[in-house]
C-alpha cells in the first residue's frame, strides 16, 4: 500500500452506521454489475476518497499492462517460465489466445471437442464397460485442483445432472476410496485418473488401488474399458496402462487450481452433458470480458481485490469468510481456499525479495444458515474482525420459494446485523421494556450488545445457473490475479507444497524399518508410539 492509503487507513474513523446515515444513496451507489453478478460493497469501510486512492494503486502497479500480459499469454509465471491462460479454455471461436505468437485456439477446441465426444459416447451408451454394461458411475481420482473444482461444481449444479453419477476420491486415507467404491459395481464404473503431473503421490496410490479393484473383479483386459486419464503427462499415463485414445490432455499453462475448465472437468461433462458444461464456460468467459473491459471503478473482480487489500494491508485483518447462502455451494469455500491461498500465500516478491507487507488472508467459510449456529457468534461479538463475502441467489433451483425467502432473509439479516449491530443503550432499553429489573438489564446489556461495523460484501445472482457459477468462479480468479499484481508476487507457482511432499517420501520407509533417526526426536518418538500400537 502506498503512503496515502496508509494514512487513510490510520485516520479511518467512520462507522458503517454513519456512512449510511450521511449518504442516502449508499445502497445503490456502491454496487457493481457484470456477467450476471451484482456486487453490493456498500457495507465496507470505504468512502469515495478511499475508493479513489485504492483505484490509484492500480496505476502505480501498472495493473492494465499486467492484465494485458495475462490475456496475451506472456509467461507471467516467471518461476516456472509458463503463461497463465486458463481464460483460453472458455474461449469461443471469435476469441484469440496464444503464447509466443502461436495461437492455442486450435488445440483448445480440439481438446474440448474430444472430451465432449467421449462424454456423449458414455452418456449415449456407445462406450460401455468391459462386460457390455452401461457405465452408470464415474469416479474422479485426483487431489487439489484435480478434485476441488469438479467436486464443488458437481455439488453446485446437482439438479442438472442427468448422466452417470460423479464421485470424487482425493484423500490418500484408504477410507475415502473404500467408502466411495463400497457402493459401486466395477462393471458399471468408469475411473478418471485426474492429475496434471500424473505423479502426485495420493492420486497415483489411489489409482493403483482402483486398478486392482477393477482387475480383480473383471480381469486385466478391463482396464482399457474402465479407465481414462486427465493429464499433461502422456508418458506416465501410458506407463500406467491407459491408452492414448483414453487420455484427455491439457497444457502447462493451465494451473491445477485453474483447471476445472479443462479436461479436468470431464466428470462434469459426463454428468451434466456438453451443453450445460458449455454454459458454465460461457459464464466464465463473460466475466473474462467484464474484467478486461469494465472500468476499474465498476469492475467486480478489481473491487473485490481492492477491498481485500484495504483490509489486509490497511488494517491487518487476517481472514476472509466466504458464506454462500446456497447449500449447493457447500464446497465453495474449500475450493477458494486452494485458489486464493495456494496462489497468493507467498512471502517473497516476483524478484525473490522478502515482502515487508502482508499477503493472502486465510480464506474460510461454510454455507448459511448453518454457519450462523456455529461460528457467527465470533463474527458478531468476537475480538477478531472478519470481513465476509455473502453469496446469494434471487431464485431457488429445484426447491420451494418459501424456504428460499427464509434463507435470503437470514442472509440479509446477518449482513445488516454485522454492519450496524445493536448499541448497549438499545439493548438496555429493550430489556427494561420487557420487564427486566434495572440491575439485571445493566448486568446483561454488555453481553447482549453488538458492536457492529463489521464489513461484508453481498455477491448476488438471479439463480445458481451454470453461467452464473462460471462467472462467480472467474470473478474470484481475477480477484486473485489483481491482488497478486498489487502485492507483486507470483500467484501461479506453489513451491510451498514441495517440502512436505519430499519429507513424506523420506519418512515413509521409516514406517517399515522403525528407524527415523534422520528426523527430530518428536518424530522419532511419535513413530515409535505409532508402531507400538500396531495390533
Ligand atoms: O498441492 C500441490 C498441487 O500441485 C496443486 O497445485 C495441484 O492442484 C495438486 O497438487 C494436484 O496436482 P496434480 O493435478 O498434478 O495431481
Amino acid at each position: 500500500m502506498n503512503d496515502q492509503l496508509s494514512t487513510l487507513s490510520r485516520q479511518w474513523n467512520q462507522s458503517l452506521r454513519t456512512l449510511f446515515e450521511r449518504d442516502s444513496d449508499r445502497g445503490s451507489r456502491y454496487v457493481a454489475k457484470g456477467a450476471g453478478l451484482r456486487l453490493d460493497y456498500s457495507k465496507h469501510w470505504v468512502d469515495d476518497a478511499v475508493l479513489e486512492a485504492l483505484l490509484r494503486l492500480l496505476d502505480e502497479c501498472h495493473f492494465s499492462a499486467q492484465r494485458a500480459k495475462l490475456f496475451s499469454g506472456e509467461r507471467i509465471n516467471s518461476t516456472e517460465n509458463r503463461a497463465v491462460l486458463h481464460a483460453a479454455l472458455r474461449a469461443q471461436s471469435t476469441d484469440e489466445y496464444g503464447i509466443d505468437g502461436q495461437s492455442v485456439m486450435a488445440e483448445v477446441f480440439q481438446a474440448r471437442g474430444d472430451t465432449y465426444a467421449f462424454a456423449e459416447d458414455i452418456r449415449e451408451g456407445r462406450v460401455l464397460g468391459s462386460t457390455g454394461e452401461t457405465l452408470t458411475d464415474v469416479v474422479n481420482i485426483g487431489i487439489g485442483g484435480s478434485d476441488l473444482g469438479p467436486l464443488m461444481v458437481s455439488e453446485a449444479l446437482k439438479p442438472l445432472i442427468d448422466g452417470p453419477r460423479p464421485h470424487y476420491v482425493s484423500n490418500v486415507d484408504g477410507a475415502h476410496l473404500h467408502d466411495v467404491l463400497a457402493s459401486l459395481n466395477p462393471a458399471t464404473t468408469l475411473i478418471l485418473v485426474a492429475s496434471k503431473t500424473f505423479t502426485t503421490q495420493e492420486t497415483m496410490h489411489n489409482a493403483m488401488k482402483a486398478k486392482r479393484w477393477i482387475t480383480e473383479a473383471l480381469g486385466d483386459q478391463a482396464v482399457s474399458h474402465h479407465f481414462a486419464a486427465l493429464s499433461t503427462n502422456a508418458e506416465a499415463v501410458a506407463a500406467f496402462g491407459i491408452s492414448e485414445s483414453r487420455m484427455f490432455g491439457f497444457w502447462d499453462w493451465v494451473g491445477g487450481r485453474y483447471s476445472v475448465w479443462s479436461s479436468i472437468g470431464l466428470s462434469l461433462v459426463i454428468a451434466l452433458g456438453p451443453e450445460v458444461f458449455g454454459r458454465f464456460l460461457d459464464g466464465a468467459r463473460a466475466m473474462d470480458q467484464h474484467f478486461q473491459k469494465a472500468p476499474a471503478k465498476d469492475n467486480i473482480p478489481v473491487l473485490m481485490a481492492l477491498l481485500g487489500i484495504w483490509y489486509r494491508n490497511g488494517f491487518g485483518l487476517e481472514t476472509l469468510a466466504v458464506l454462500p447462502y446456497e447449500q449447493r455451494l457447500h464446497r465453495f469455500a474449500a475450493y477458494l481456499q486452494q485458489m486464493e491461498m495456494e496462489s497468493n500465500g507467498k512471502r517473497v516478491d516476483r524478484e525473490g525479495a522478502p515482502v515487508n507487507y502482508d499477503t493472502c488472508p486465510v480464506i474460510w467459510g461454510e454455507p448459511g444458515t448453518n454457519g450462523q449456529h456455529a461460528f457467527f457468534q465470533l463474527l458478531h461479538q468476537g475480538t477478531l474482525i472478519c470481513p465476509a463475502d455473502f453469496i446469494l441467489t434471487a431464485n431457488p433451483t429445484n426447491t420451494d420459494a418459501e424456504s428460499h425467502a427464509l434463507l435470503n432473509a437470514n442472509c440479509l439479516a446477518q449482513a445488516e446485523s454485522l454492519a450496524f449491530g445493536k448499541t448497549e443503550d438499545a439493548v438496555y432499553r429493550e430489556m427494561i421494556e420487557h420487564g427486566q429489573s434495572e440491575s439485571e438489564a445493566l448486568r446483561l446489556a454488555p453481553h447482549r450488545t453488538f458492536p457492529g461495523n463489521r464489513p461484508s460484501s453481498l455477491i448476488m445472482m438471479d439463480a445458481l445457473t451454470p453461467e452464473n457459477l462460471g462467472a462467480l468462479i472467474a470473478a474470484y480468479e481475477h480477484k486473485v490475479f489483481t491482488q497478486g499484481v498489487i502485492w507483486n508476487i507470483n500467484s501461479y507457482d506453489q513451491w510451498g507444497v514441495e517440502l512436505g511432499k519430499a519429507q513424506c517420501n523420506a519418512l515413509r520407509p521409516s514406517f517399515d524399518s522403525g528407524d527415523a533417526s534422520a528426523f527430530s526426536t518428536s518424530t522419532q518418538e511419535t513413530l515409535k508410539w505409532l508402531l507400538s500400537q500396531k495390533p
